[in-house]
C-alpha cells in the first residue's frame, strides 16, 4: 500500500494518541501534540499507509536561532524495522535544510538502541553525552547540606562569565535541562533561565565549586523534578545531591530524574543512590547539520 506524509493538525491528535498507546506507556507525545500542531515554531508530520497513521515526528524551531529539535519520533509497533522512521526523520532533515536550520539536535538514553541506531544511520554524531538515572519516591537517607556552601542565583549573564573564567566546571559545549540541552553561550543559557534557575555553590574561598538547577513536570503519573549538577570535586557533589533529596520532599515529588556530569557520575555510584537498572545509562545529545547533508531522493519506507 502507498506511504504518504504530511503536515499534521489538531484533527489527528486522536490517532496520535493511539500510534503512542501501541508503544511505551506515560509516553509524553500526547500531551506535547497540540501544542506542536498549534505553534508556528513546530512542523509534527505524520507517516501514513494508506489512511492508518504509522509513524510521526516534530522539528521544532528554537526561536531566534538557527537551531531546532527533532522531537517525538514514533512508530506504530507493528511497523517497527520497515523504514519509516528513517522516512520520516529523511523529512524532518530536509524540512530543516529549507528553513536555515544549521544545528538539528535528536536527544535519547543510552538503553534506546533503535534510536541511537537511527539517529548515526542519518547522519548524526553525539554531541554531548550525560550520565542519566532516576530515583523514585521514598527517597533515600541523605546528610544535611553544608553550612559552608553557599547557593547563590546567578543570572545568565553572570554564570556565562563564570563559565568562562573556569572552563572545568562545565567541559562540554551544551548543558541539558531536563531531556533538553542547550549552548553553553550567552543566548543559551538565556533560553535555559526561561525556565530554571541557576545555582551556583560557593566555596569558603569564595571559589565556584558547583552548578544545578532544576526543572519540574507535573504529569497524570506523578510530579518528577529534574535536577542537572555539575560539580568540581565529589564533596560538593554530595552536598547538591542532599539538596535536591530535600527539594524533592520538601515539594512531595514522585520521582527525581538526574543529568551528571560523567565525573559525577561516578560520585553517585559510589554514593549508592543510583538503582541497579541505571548503573551504565547515559543520556545522549545527538546532532546533524543539515546545510550539510546531502538530498536522499530515493529514501522511501521499505514494505517488508
Ligand atoms: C526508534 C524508532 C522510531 C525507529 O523506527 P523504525 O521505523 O523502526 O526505524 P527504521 O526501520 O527506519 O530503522 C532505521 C535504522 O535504525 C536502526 N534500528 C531500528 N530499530 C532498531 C533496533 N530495534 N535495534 C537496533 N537498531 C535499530 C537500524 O540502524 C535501522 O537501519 P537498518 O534497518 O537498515 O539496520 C522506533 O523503534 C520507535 O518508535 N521506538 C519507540 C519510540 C522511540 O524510542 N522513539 C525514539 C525517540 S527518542
Amino acid at each position: 500500500m502507498a506511504r504518504t506524509i504530511r503536515r499534521l493538525e489538531i484533527s489527528d491528535h486522536a490517532d496520535v494518541n493511539a500510534l503512542c498507546a501501541t508503544l511505551e506507556e506515560h509516553d509524553y507525545v500526547p500531551d506535547a501534540f497540540p501544542q506542536w500542531a498549534d505553534s508556528k515554531d513546530s512542523e509534527p508530520v505524520g507517516v501514513f499507509e494508506g489512511k492508518e497513521l504509522i509513524g510521526i515526528v516534530t522539528l521544532n524551531l528554537v526561536p531566534d536561532s538557527d537551531i531546532a529539535w527533532v522531537n517525538g519520533l514514533r512508530v506504530k509497533a507493528d511497523y517497527h524495522r520497515k523504514g519509516v522512521g528513517s522516512f520520516a526523520t529523511a523529512h524532518i532533515i530536509a524540512l530543516a535544510k529549507q528553513k536555515g536550520v544549521r544545528t538539528l539536535w535528536y536527544s535519547t538514553g543510552s538503553n534506546n538502541e533503535a534510536s541511537i541506531g537511527l539517529a548515526k544511520k542519518m547522519g548524526f554524531v553525539v554531541a554531548d553525552r550525560v550520565g542519566y538515572f532516576r530515583v523514585d519516591k521514598p527517597f533515600p537517607p541523605h546528610p544535611s547540606p553544608s553550612p559552608n556552601l553557599h547557593p547563590l542565583t546567578v543570572g545568565p549573564e553572570r554564570l556565562s562569565e563564570m563559565l568562562k573564567d573556569d572552563s572545568e566546571l562545565v567541559e562540554s559545549k551544551t548543558l541539558p535541562l531536563a531531556w533538553d540541552f542547550d549552548f553553553k553561550t550567552l543566548a543559551g543559557l538565556r533560553r535555559m533561565a526561561a525556565e530554571t534557575e541557576f545555582k551556583v555553590l560557593i566555596d569558603e574561598d569564595g571559589r565556584s565549586s558547583g552548578l544545578y538547577y532544576s526543572k519540574a513536570f507535573v504529569r497524570e503519573d506523578g510530579t518528577r523534578i529534574t535536577f542537572s549538577i555539575f560539580s568540581r570535586d565529589q564533596a560538593t557533589f554530595v552536598d547538591i545531591m542532599s539538596r535536591a533529596f530535600d527539594d524533592l520532599e520538601n515539594t512531595g515529588a514522585d520521582r527525581g530524574v538526574f543529568f551528571l556530569s560523567p565525573k559525577a557520575k561516578d560520585w553517585a555510584l559510589s554514593l549508592g543512590v543510583v538503582p541497579g537498572e541505571y548503573l551504565n545509562s547515559s543520556y545522549f545529545l545527538f546532532q546533524l547539520d543539515p546545510s550539510k547533508t546531502v538530498p536522499r531522493g530515493r529514501i522511501s519506507p521499505r514494505s517488508r
